[in-house]
Order: structure tokens, then C-alpha cells, then sequence
């Protein structure tokens, strides 16, 4: 098995040690991609690749879709900063509608989160983000996995390499996991409080306090996934009907 792990810090550390545990384990060939080492620009929201157009960034964003191409899994596993994820990680997720014409590839692959963060209660919501990224490349996240390492080394301590051991499991045998305080359909780990009603804030499933599904939504999800691109194709239409009136509007400020 060929197992691509995606992180994003300079530090040899904790997620660097996870990656290479669970590919020891799983006697699988690994390749690391590091976005903290990487040319990655913000996106100019041309939308140009929307419509199957190259971007016109030149950067490293399209190498890696070439490498995920190339394995049979891919592992997320990057740790917390400030309560979220990592920089360079959301630089390259700002610029994902590129990934369109991989998807139908990547949908096959297996793909698991693991993030790790030094203090239990900061935290914060970089699960969800990373959870995203790894919907976002068509990859259905098995199972998303915090764990508390803060100094360089405390991933393989006792009580933290079950956790890695897990996700090997995970990928060896394709087998979800869902831990009680995640969302039953998408594994989100926050969720919001809309009108008295919860709510997970990925895929929209409506919630009981203790996490049983009300009613199933289906956002961020593959199907939901090629509507939404769909719908944004629809949008350059729309754009095109209010261009002049737009324009207008943002003249009076100079924009
Ligand atoms: C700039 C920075 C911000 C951090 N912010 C948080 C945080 O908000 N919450 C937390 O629990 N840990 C935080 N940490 C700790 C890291 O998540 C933790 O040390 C992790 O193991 C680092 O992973 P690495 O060894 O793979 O780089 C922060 C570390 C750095 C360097």
C-alpha cells in the first residue's frame, strides 16, 4: 500500500512521528507532503478552473494532485495552531476547485485526520477544517482522530500510539470509526445552536443534544459536492446578467 500523508509544520515532531508509525505498521511505502514546504499563492477567485480551465498560478498546488493520484490513501495529520489549522494547509484548501478533474479518482482512496494539539482545551475546531479538506479532494474522512502530544516525541508516549494503531487499523481494513462526541454522518466534532435546534455544521444534520440524528443532511458529501459545483458554474450566468448593475454599485466606492 502506498499511503500519502499531507501536513503542514517545519517542526520534526509529533505529526511527522504519526506518519511515519503508521506507515512502519501497516508495512506500507510512504510518501510525506509537506504544504509548510511548499510554493502555495491565495487564490484569485477567478474561477477559471471551474470551467476546466488551467490556473494561471504558477505554484505547487497542481503537483499535488499528481501525487495523490499516485497513492492508495491519505492521511491528514497536522497539528492545532490558535485554535485551528495550520496556514500553508488552508492556502492550498483556498485553492481546491483545481482538484475537480481528480475527484473522480480520489473518491476511491481511503483517507483518515489526525490532529494533534498540546493543551486538551484549546483544541479548538481545526477537526472540522481538516475534516473538509480531506471531503473537499472526494475523500470521506474513515475516521478523525485528535490527540494530545505537545513536545516533539509525546505522540508515541503510552495512551497516544493505541491512538495511531487505530488509525492504521482504519486504513488496513477500510473500517470506519465514529467516537461519541462526533457527528454520527460526517464526524464533525462542533456543532451549532440555530433556533433552539442543533445542527452539525458540515453536512447540516439536524441533532438531539446527545448527537442521534433528527434529520440527515448530506453537505460536503460527494453527490452534494458535484450539485454545489453545478450551482457555482450556474452563478458566472447570473454574473453575467448583473455585471453592469454590479459594477455600478461598486463604482460609488471606487472598487
Ligand atoms: C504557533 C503555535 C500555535 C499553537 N497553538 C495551539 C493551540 O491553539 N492549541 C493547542 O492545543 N496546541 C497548540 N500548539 C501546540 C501544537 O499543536 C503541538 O505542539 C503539536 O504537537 C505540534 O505538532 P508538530 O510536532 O507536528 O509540529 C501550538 C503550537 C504552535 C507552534
Amino acid at each position: 500500500m502506498k499511503i500519502l500523508t499531507i501536513t503542514g509544520t517545519k517542526r520534526k515532531g509529533n505529526s511527522l512521528l504519526s506518519a511515519r508509525y503508521i506507515a512502519k505498521k501497516l508495512e506500507a511505502e510512504l510518501d510525506i507532503l509537506n504544504m509548510a514546504d511548499l510554493s502555495i499563492e491565495p487564490c484569485k477567485a477567478c474561477y477559471a478552473c471551474l470551467f476546466g480551465q488551467k490556473c494561471m498560478i504558477e505554484d505547487d498546488v497542481e503537483m499535488v494532485f499528481e501525487r495523490i493520484e499516485d497513492a492508495d490513501a491519505v492521511l491528514l495529520i497536522a497539528p492545532v495552531y490558535w485554535l485551528d489549522l495550520t496556514g500553508k494547509i488552508k492556502m492550498f484548501l483556498d485553492r481546491m476547485f483545481m482538484a475537480l478533474p481528480y475527484l473522480r479518482d480520489f473518491r476511491s482512496k481511503k483517507g483518515a485526520v489526525v490532529y494533534l494539539y498540546g493543551f486538551e482545551d484549546l483544541r479548538g475546531w481545526a477537526s472540522n477544517t481538516y475534516n473538509i479538506f480531506l471531503r473537499v479532494l472526494g475523500i470521506e474522512p474513515l475516521a478523525v482522530v485528535g490527540i494530545n502530544a505537545a513536545l516533539p516525541g509525546e505522540v508515541l508516549k503510552k495512551g497516544n500510539v493505541e491512538k495511531l494503531d487505530l488509525i492504521a487499523e482504519v486504513i488496513e481494513k477500510g473500517k470506519r470509526v465514529r467516537f461519541d462526541y462526533q457527528c454520527p454522518v460526517c464526524l464533525s466534532e462542533i456543532f451549532r445552536q440555530e433556533n433552539g435546534v442543533l445542527r452539525c455544521p458540515i453536512c447540516r444534520s439536524r441533532l438531539d443534544i446527545d448527537l442521534n440524528v433528527v434529520e440527515e443532511g448530506a453537505v460536503m458529501r460527494n453527490e452534494w459536492m458535484d450539485e454545489h459545483y453545478e450551482w457555482l458554474r450556474g452563478m458566472k450566468r447570473l454574473y453575467i446578467e448583473q455585471r453592469d448593475e454590479l459594477a455600478k454599485l461598486r463604482d460609488v466606492y471606487g472598487v
